[in-house]
This record gives structure tokens, C-alpha cells and sequence, in this order.
């Protein structure tokens, strides 16, 4: 009913707007005043994540690039070598796991098979699974050794954004708390990092503020046939997201590149007029990618893409090359996933609507896939 939707006129618009306060109570209680974790919910003793040599994340859909951004911050901060693994390829292909491996299964719902199944396979293997979740009393918290909830509400929608959101905090949490107890260097980016990951709802709130030339942008391409997303560094899983999120909900061709694989292959099919979506990486630290990537846009555009830009505030290279610029507020690198899909998401909501598709239940789609 409309009252459930709060007077949106779909569950997945009102659980975009929910995103900033998803964030903000995923974060509650989590972090101390003094930029100390305690995450007194993961039943997994100091002593074995100290002994942890290896993290796996096993995921689907959506939560499968949340773990896929997540593996950037978990070697970043920890120094552990961590992969991200689609589950349902997980079990069939003999991984190597034990007692030191710590698998994160990530699940909005915890009910999904295929995610069950790699989790089952790697305790059975003696590895400690850890599950980032956000059904309590689901099944894959309950068959983990440990879980640590996201707070995002119940989400009703198909296509998942909140979730999203808080499966990234939650994997964050959960990296800066393994290099707590291992005592990695507690070095100024990791307090920054703590202090900025608290301001992330606000900066949230502030991109959803602003969306209301990129509603504009997807209503003028609502008859396109084809749209390309291109990222790097963790623009590269958010381009992936953004790709699947269009496809899920505006039935359209879309695929993610990583933006240094453009000239492998994916420049054959830019031709004229071809939308390509591209998530900027910081020009701040990263400053490399950042090059790379505007030169990548200069290419497309030459060979007639139309370029819809996704940077930070203050990044003037972008500026001569976006035929639409999108604005995001500036954070630390890792972070910048958690502004920069929010963008996508309203994107992929606003064609779905202009294409006169089903928003919340998209054709041939569960919200939660409880079989194999
Ligand atoms: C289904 C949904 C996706 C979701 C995936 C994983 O395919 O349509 O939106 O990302 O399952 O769901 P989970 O509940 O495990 O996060």
C-alpha cells in the first residue's frame, strides 16, 4: 500500500531514500568516541582472527560486489591476501581452505542457496565463517560461526540499495577490526578513515539531494538499447553494479568494464552516441587511476560516446570531456563506492519507470533465491 511506502511511489525509491540512516544505524554502537571498534557480536576469539591467512568473501548479485569492493580494504588495511568468489562457483572448483581461512558469506536476506552451500562447504573444510547479513535468525547466520548484522531495515524491493550500502559498512567494519586485533599499524589513514566513514550518511543524503538532473539524464535515454559502465580500483565493482542494477530493472543490454580493459577489447563497441557511464576515481592519492581514467574518457569521447562522468567535487579535468557531469561529494578512496552507486542507482530506477517497467518487481526476478 502507499502508506508502507511511505508516499513513494515505489518501495525502491523510498529504500534509496532510507540509505543515509541505514548507513548511520549500521554504524551505531560499533565504533567508539575514540575511533575503537567493538564488534562484540563476532563470536570468533581474537586469537583466531589473529591466526586468519587468508579471507574468501562468497556472495551473489548485488552482495557479490559489495565483496568485491570490500577485498580492496581488507588487503589494504590488514595486509591478508583476501578473494572474492561468486558462490555458486565457489564449492565446484576445489578451493583451498582451513582452519586459518576466515570466509565472509554476505547475504541481505541469508536465505540464498547458493551462498548456504559455499558457507556449508567451507566449514566442512574446517574454515571459520563469518556472515554479514541483514535478516536476524536467517539461515545463513545461523549455520555461520559468526554474524555481524547490517541495519538496513527490511528491503522489499528486488533490486538491492540499502542493503548494498550497509554490506560495504559492515565489510569495513569488519577489515579495520581484523587490523585492530592483529595490531596493524595504527597509522593516521585508518583513524581518518574511522572519522570519515561517519560521515558518509551525510554525504549520502547530500548526492540524493542532488539527483535530479540524473532522473532527467535516464528519462532522454530511455530508448537506448545499449549502456556501457566503466570504473577502476573500486570504481571497477561499482561499474559492475551499476551495469547489473540496469539490467535488473530497465531490461536493457548494460555491461561494467574495468577502464584498463577498454583497450582489450570493450573500445570496439563504442560507437556514436553510445551512453558510457564512468566512475572517476579520486584525484587525490590515487592520482594515477585518475589520469588514466580521464584519458580513457578523451578516447570514448573521440570515437562518439556520449560520457556521463561520475567525480568528486573539484575534479576540473573531467570537465571538457563530460557530455553529463555527475557531482559526488569528496571522501577517502575506499569510501567513494558508497557515494558513487548512489548516483547508479537513481539512474536505473528513473529508466526502469520511463521504460514503463515494474519497478519493485522486476520480470523473471526473486528478491531472495532459495535454490541452486
Ligand atoms: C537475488 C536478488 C539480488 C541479490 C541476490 C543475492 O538474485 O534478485 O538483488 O543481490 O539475490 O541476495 P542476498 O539475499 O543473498 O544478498
Amino acid at each position: 500500500s502507499a502508506a508502507e511506502k511511505d508516499g513513494y511511489d515505489y518501495f525502491m525509491l523510498k529504500e534509496i531514500a532510507e540509505q543515509p540512516k541505514a548507513v548511520a544505524d549500521t554504524l551505531l554502537g560499533r565504533i567508539d568516541g575514540s575511533g575503537v571498534l567493538s564488534l562484540d557480536e563476532v563470536r570468533i576469539s581474537e586469537e583466531v582472527l589473529r591466526e586468519v591467512d587468508k579471507v574468501v568473501i562468497v556472495a551473489c548479485g548485488t552482495a557479490y560486489h559489495a565483496g568485491m569492493i570490500a577485498k580492496y580494504a581488507i588487503e589494504h588495511w590488514t595486509r591478508i591476501p583476501c578473494e572474492t568468489e561468486l558462490a555458486s562457483e565457489f564449492r565446484y572448483r576445489d578451493p583451498i581452505l582451513d582452519r586459518r581461512t576466515l570466509v565472509i558469506a554476505i547475504s541481505q536476506s541469508g536465505e540464498t542457496m547458493d551462498t548456504l552451500m559455499a558457507l556449508r562447504h567451507a566449514r566442512e573444510q574446517g574454515a571459520k565463517v563469518l556472515a554479514i547479513c541483514n535478516t536476524n535468525g536467517s539461515t545463513i547466520p545461523r549455520e555461520s560461526d559468526a554474524v555481524l548484522y547490517t541495519h538496513a531495515g527490511p528491503e522489499v524491493a528486488v533490486a538491492s540499495t540499502k542493503a548494498f550500502l550497509t554490506q560495504l559498512v559492515a565489510c569495513y567494519l569488519v577489515a579495520l577490526y581484523l587490523a585492530q586485533v592483529r595490531g596493524n599499524k595504527w597509522g593516521d589513514e585508518i583513524r581518518d578513515v574511522v572519522r570519515e566513514l561517519a560521515a558518509i550518511g551525510d554525504q549520502v543524503r547530500q548526492v540524493l539531494g542532488t539527483m535530479e538532473p540524473v532522473r532527467e539524464l535516464a528519462r532522454g535515454l530511455a530508448d537506448k538499447n545499449t549502456v556501457l559502465f566503466l570504473g577502476r580500483h573500486v570504481g571497477y565493482p561499482v561499474a559492475l553494479e551499476g551495469a547489473l542494477k540496469l539490467k535488473e530493472l530497465a531490461y536493457m543490454h548494460a555491461e561494467g568494464f574495468a577502464a584498463g580493459e577498454l583497450k582489450h577489447g570493450p573500445i570496439a563497441l563504442i560507437e556514436d552516441d553510445v551512453p558510457v557511464v564512468v566512475v572517476v576515481p579520486s584525484p587525490r592519492g590515487r592520482s594515477v587511476l585518475h589520469d588514466k581514467i580521464v584519458s580513457n574518457i578523451q578516447e570514448i569521447r573521440a570515437r562518439g560516446a556520449r560520457t556521463i562522468v561520475i567525480a568528486e567535487e573539484g575534479d576540473e579535468a573531467v570537465v571538457p570531456y563530460a557530455d553529463h557531469l555527475v557531482r559526488i561529494p569528496r571522501t577517502p578512496v575506499l569510501l567513494q563506492p558508497m557515494v558513487s552507486a548512489v548516483p547508479l542507482q537513481v539512474f536505473a530506477c528513473e529508466l526502469a519507470t520511463a521504460r514503463g517497467n515494474e519497478v519493485d518487481q522486476p520480470r523473471n526476478l526473486a528478491k531472495s533465491v532459495t535454490v541452486e
